[in-house]
């Protein structure tokens, strides 16, 4: 590198995803799509760029992510902000192109980037990947069992293993005020055994006080023992349920906690999230929950909402070798030695990629040592080598880079014994 030229790295809490993992993340993308084609979600891409104030509105005002996470673009007269979640963007798409009016109840799905302002550490990020779900214009408590049902889909369809369901009701909103109202009571006299910040949270927003990490404040809070019919009006604990007795009835593991309570405060009635304890502290692969009054807190008409999300970097540090994600991308990496040979491997290149298989060589006349090691990196299922023993007898060494056998070929046939053994 040259003297006194500055240079630059990508900003902290960001990473460049380089070839070999993209291809991972593509195929992570490709099995989620196939399982949200099966529950009948259709995507939909809303700007990464909003106004800040949707945020603000949705999440509220009081929440970690709006008080101190939000990438903030003041610009002239208005103050955007690089989206942190989706959920407030697809509703906020969904009202402003009539969605509600045309399709009425919709089954959305997205993929992409969500920023927050983070102290970045393992599994946590500044700019990270959100795949996730919104299935809105309905309060059916069936629904929220199907996308529970749906997030272990996922996990199975990735092979992963391992993880907790946690699910609750926080009821509606009257429901709500009334639980703020019984927490409140029953940890007045318990504030001095409290973390500092949970007793700022006990008047600012005393449910945070619920999952705070501190051990004394766990303790305080396994001591509560809250009932759901301390808080839960009726229709809002046979809500919850149907949603238990639905997942009973799909055989989804689940365990129901009071003391779990998202960051957002657009939630009401069921909320869940899915850990892992090989994520470490930020063990919460993915979450979600149903948001009853975010459609209206945002001058929508009243209809139900649910959805969730789940942190990809997080899934691919759960997702096990086993999950196929990890597989071979290209199906032959051509070697070749010498000139004659290169022209042949490189008409072969051609058909082989006229019969929709996947390959590649190298052109920069390396040894046979080289060109090995870059089809092994190059994670190719089978190596055809060219040399010249090979160009006189008309054949092609096949070597299966699984196996590690190896098996001449006739030019004649290679396309269709590749095609065969694939
Ligand atoms: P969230 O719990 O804030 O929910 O994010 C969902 C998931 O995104 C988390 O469980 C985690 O896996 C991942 N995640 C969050 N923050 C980070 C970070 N800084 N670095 C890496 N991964 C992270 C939501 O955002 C809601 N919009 C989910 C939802 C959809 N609720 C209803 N619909």
């Amino acid at each position: 590198m040259k003297e006194n030229i500055e240079t630059f790295k990508a900003p902290t809490g960001t990473k460049d995803i380089l070839p070999a993992e993209a291809a991972v993340w593509l195929s992570v993308e490709e099995k989620c799509r196939d399982i949200f084609d099966l529950y009948g979600y259709k995507p939909i891409r809303t700007p990464i760029l909003e106004h800040s104030g949707l945020f603000n509105r949705s999440l509220g005002e009081e929440t970690e992510i709006v008080k101190k996470q939000m990438f903030l673009i003041p610009r002239q007269t208005e103050i955007f902000c690089l989206r942190p979640e989706a959920t407030a963007a697809v509703v906020r798409a969904y009202l402003e192109n009539n969605l509600d009016k045309t399709d009425g109840f919709m089954k959305l799905y997205y993929m992409g980037p969500m920023f927050r302002a983070e102290r970045p550490q393992k599994g946590r990020l500044r700019q990270f990947h959100h795949i996730g779900i919104e299935a809105i214009g309905s309060s059916n408590p069936y629904v929220d069992s199907e996308i529970i049902a749906l997030a272990r889909g996922i996990l199975e369809e990735l092979k992963i293993s391992g993880y907790q369901i946690k699910i609750n009701s926080l009821g509606c909103p009257e429901d709500k005020q009334t639980l703020n109202r019984l927490l409140r009571e029953k940890l007045k006299d318990k504030l001095e055994k409290l973390c500092e910040d949970c007793n700022d949270r006990f008047n600012r927003n005393v449910f945070r006080i619920l999952d705070c990490k501190n051990d004394g404040c766990k303790q305080v809070v396994s001591e509560l023992d809250l009932q759901y019919n301390e808080y839960l009006c009726q229709p809002c604990l046979q809500h919850f349920t149907i949603v238990k007795n639905n997942l009973d009835a799909l055989k989804v593991d689940y365990h129901s906690s009071t003391s779990l309570v998202r960051g957002l405060d657009y939630y009401t009635k069921t909320v869940f999230e899915i850990s892992h304890p090989g994520l470490g502290a930020q063990d919460a692969l993915g979450a979600g929950g149903r948001y009853d009054t975010l459609i209206t807190n945002l001058g929508g008409p009243h209809l139900g909402a649910m959805g969730f999300a789940f942190g990809l970097e997080r899934l691919l540090l759960a997702a096990p070798q086993e999950s196929g994600v990890f597989a071979e991308n290209l199906s032959v990496f051509v070697i070749t030695l010498g000139e004659q040979a290169q022209k042949k491997g490189f008409l072969l290149l051609q058909e082989l990629r006229q019969a929709r298989i996947s390959c590649d060589m190298d052109y920069e006349d390396k040894s046979l040592k080289a060109q090995m090691r870059k089809a092994h990196d190059s994670k190719a299922r089978f190596a055809a080598i060219l040399g010249e023993n090979e160009l006189a007898k008309q054949v092609i060494a096949l070597k299966d880079m699984r196996a590690g056998s190896q098996h001449e070929i006739a030019f004649t046939t290679i396309v269709n014994e590749i095609k065969e053994r694939l």
